[in-house]
């Protein structure tokens, strides 16, 4: 039996204007697993991950659920309690990585700083701060230390902040779209970069993107998000190869295809809906291809089409009816 580190049970976060931003979001990382939530932009992606670090700033708030790392729950802990467990235990690393670095202190400081707050002794730290750099790979390690954040690349700052993570050694990172505000030749390498660290400290990984490719490259298993929900998930060798739900289906249709002249090819037609509003039956009928009339009418309940193979869409109930 897998270890979880991570439980995730039906999360849920709501902001100001009765905007429901996650609803009952359920899932669970293995110990060293990476798992990506992937949606289109306003599904509720970064507000899941928020809500699991207890960074959801009032008016918005967790209005239910359960989140257990290492088997303890974290929704129910004080604020003091969990920010022992952020960094140290729960690494994060933002959606805006650009600005998630202090422009007044150097970056080998800011870095420095974490392990200090872990009681690393300040030579040691420092010490370790070198090795960092080194490990995600920042040529002139020594000296870059001592930059500051605007005398770095964007592609460096991710590359510091990728290793002001890992260096305190967390069982779990949260990445948020940690690649998408970067070229595509630098994106690669910090994948890649990731991919190295996390087998190396064996850490596990929450995965943020909307992008299928980048699935690809890094996860074990997928989640996909939509209108707050996850509607389908899955080892990712069963969801690229057969998807069952048709959200999870146009999205892949969405991936950017290098080799054809045409580039990145459909968007899914139509928005998703307004969250502010009860939404009766599945929230992806107004958008599906396959929608019947149940569909707009009766909420789809999860089922597991398969081991470890869950989707919510009426067309698969029981397995039957899919294609
Ligand atoms: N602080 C906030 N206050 C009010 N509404 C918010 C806030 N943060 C997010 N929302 C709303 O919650 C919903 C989910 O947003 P979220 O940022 O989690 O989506 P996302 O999947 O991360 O999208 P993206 O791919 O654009 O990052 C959206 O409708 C968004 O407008
Ligand atoms: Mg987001």
């Amino acid at each position: 039996m897998e270890e979880k580190i991570l439980q995730v049970k039906e999360l849920s976060v709501s902001f100001s204007g009765g905007v429901q931003a996650v609803s009952k979001v359920s899932f669970d990382l293995n110990r060293g697993e990476t798992f990506a939530l992937v949606g289109e932009s306003g599904c509720g992606k970064s507000t899941t991950a928020r809500a699991i670090m207890r960074l959801i700033r009032a008016p918005g708030r967790i209005t239910g659920g359960e989140v257990y790392f290492e088997g303890k729950e974290l929704l129910g802990l004080s604020e003091k309690e969990m920010t022992a467990v952020r960094g140290k235990n729960i690494g994060m690393i933002f959606q805006n990585p650009l600005d998630s670095l202090n422009p007044v202190y150097t970056s080998g400081s800011q870095v420095a700083e974490g392990l200090i707050v872990d009681k690393m002794e300040k030579g040691e730290a420092w010490a370790l701060v070198e090795e960092t750099f080194r490990d995600v790979k920042i040529p002139d390690a020594e000296k870059r230390v001592k930059s500051y954040p605007h005398e770095i690349s964007g592609g460096m700052r991710q590359r510091v902040m990728i290793g002001m993570m890992l260096c305190r050694h967390p069982k779990l990172l949260i990445a948020d779209e940690p690649t998408t505000a970067l070229d595509v030749t630098i994106q690669a390498g910090i994948i890649e970069l990731m991919n190295d660290l996390r087998r190396k400290y064996d850490t596990a990984v929450l995965m943020i993107t909307h992008d299928f490719g980048i699935v690809a490259d890094m996860a074990d298993r997928v989640g996909v998000m939509y209108a707050g929900e996850i509607v389908e998930l899955g080892d990712v060798f069963t969801i690229f190869d057969h998807p069952l739900h048709p959200y999870t289906r146009l999205l892949m249709k969405a991936l950017p295809v290098i080799t054809k002249k045409e580039g990145r090819l459909e968007t899914i037609p139509g928005t998703v809906p307004d969250l502010s509003k009860p939404i009766q039956g599945c929230r992806f009928a107004d958008r599906c291809p396959d929608a019947c009339d149940a569909c707009r009418q009766y909420s789809p309940a999860m089922v597991e089409a398969e081991p470890g193979h869950l989707c919510a869409c009426h067309r698969v109930k029981g397995g039957e009816g899919n294609e």
